[in-house]
């Protein structure tokens, strides 16, 4: 295996992995194209695959392509969109709370025992139990896959599409703290323990390091680059604005009362009156807080399960902690991680690549 940080290769012992993890018959698209799409080391020394334009890891590729070929959106299902670290896990829980208000109520709601990634599937995750899961009556799922790599199914259906994404500064943080907390973890599991030294990832990191920085400037990273992945999403909205919603974290938190009631109304379950007068959108602000939700038992102790190999019968499971998508959720916490010198360098790359098409961040 190739240890250079950024030489491309076609990483025949990379095949060997996919061999020994990825058995997905007769649909096995990812054996197929892995001899042909390019390979790179990212941080934590991960191997990122290029398709179509944006980079994996070896646990999401396979599940994507396999979503690209299968998933058929149920009629009026909503899929919720975004970058990794730009809140899904809110937007999840907003959009399940809207949708389950009428019937939910406060003891009985599934985001009380659940996390809301429990709730709210991901079209590109839990690989074989997917069918099983998507049937939730909710008519509600979720992908960090990029827009223009989305399953035709979904591209052609009328299904709406809402997309949430977020300063790059504080996404480069999030996703720095999320994988230096996990990738421990990552040592302890199962999966960790079968690939072993196959995979030299390195260790938990006690700074941010400029190879991190590096990794995600170049899109080495889940989906990556961030800001093609936005700017997919960010065009089909402005062409697209009654099928796409375009949220961006900051505006979520500074005007929380207003974007909860566009996302309500854009999702097909608009707030009566009645229901305003009631504080029923206050209601579901509260329950999806950041405060409610890090501090709920599930969310501090429980563990999701995702799927993110086969081999024949044998299904590689790789458990995450809750807590780990709970951190501080707050806008601008870059201020306290990044060096001046990072901190341009990325709103550098933000100015050049998304300015022209009026997306801009100043916190
Ligand atoms: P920080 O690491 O900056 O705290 P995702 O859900 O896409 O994985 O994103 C995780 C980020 O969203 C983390 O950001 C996390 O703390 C924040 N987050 C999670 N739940 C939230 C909530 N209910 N309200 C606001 N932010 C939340």
């Amino acid at each position: 295996m190739e240890s250079s940080s950024s030489k491309m290769n076609s990483a025949p012992k990379s095949i060997e992995k996919e061999e020994y993890m990825f058995d997905l018959e007769p649909d096995n698209k990812f054996k197929q194209i892995l001899p042909t799409i390019p390979i790179k080391k990212g941080s934590w020394s991960l191997d990122f695959y290029q398709y179509e334009g944006f980079w994996y890891p070896f646990s999401h590729l396979p599940g994507m392509l396999f979503a690209q070929e299968h998933f058929k959106p149920q009629p009026n299902q909503v899929i919720l969109s975004s970058f990794p670290k730009c809140g899904t896990t809110w937007l999840k829980a907003l959009a399940f709370a809207i949708m389950t208000r009428s019937y939910e109520s406060e003891p009985t709601n599934p985001l009380l025992s659940r996390l809301s990634h429990d709730c709210v599937p991901f079209i590109e995750f839990n690989i074989r139990s997917s069918q099983q899961r998507l049937s939730l009556d909710v008519p509600l799922v979720s992908t960090h896959i990029p827009y223009t790599s989305l399953p035709k199914s979904i591209i052609n259906s009328s299904s709406k599409i809402v997309y949430l994404c977020r300063d790059p500064k504080d996404v480069f943080v999030s996703i720095w703290e999320f994988y230096n907390r996990n990738i421990t973890r990552l040592f302890e599991s199962e999966l960790g323990s079968k690939l072993g030294s196959e995979l030299e990832i390195t260790r938990e990191k006690d700074v941010l390091e400029e190879d991190v920085l590096e990794s995600f400037c170049q899109g080495l990273l889940s989906c990556g680059p961030f800001w093609d992945h936005i700017l997919g999403y960010w065009r089909a909205s402005l062409e697209s604005p009654e099928r796409i919603l375009f949220i961006k974290y900051e505006d979520l938190t500074n005007e929380t009362v207003y974007w909860v009631k566009k996302l309500a109304q854009f999702i097909g379950y608009p707030f009566s009156l009645e229901e305003e007068d009631q504080g029923m959108v206050q209601k579901i602000i509260d329950l999806c807080s950041f405060e409610n939700m890090s501090n709920l038992e599930v969310n501090k102790n429980g563990a999701v399960t995702l799927e993110v190999g086969i081999k024949k019968d044998e299904v590689y499971k790789y458990e995450l902690k809750n807590n780990l998508y709970f951190r501080k959720g707050k806008v601008g916490d870059w201020k306290n991680h990044l060096t001046p010198a990072m901190a341009i360098r990325i709103d550098q790359i933000t100015e050049k690549k998304l300015s022209s098409y009026g997306l801009t961040w100043n916190v």
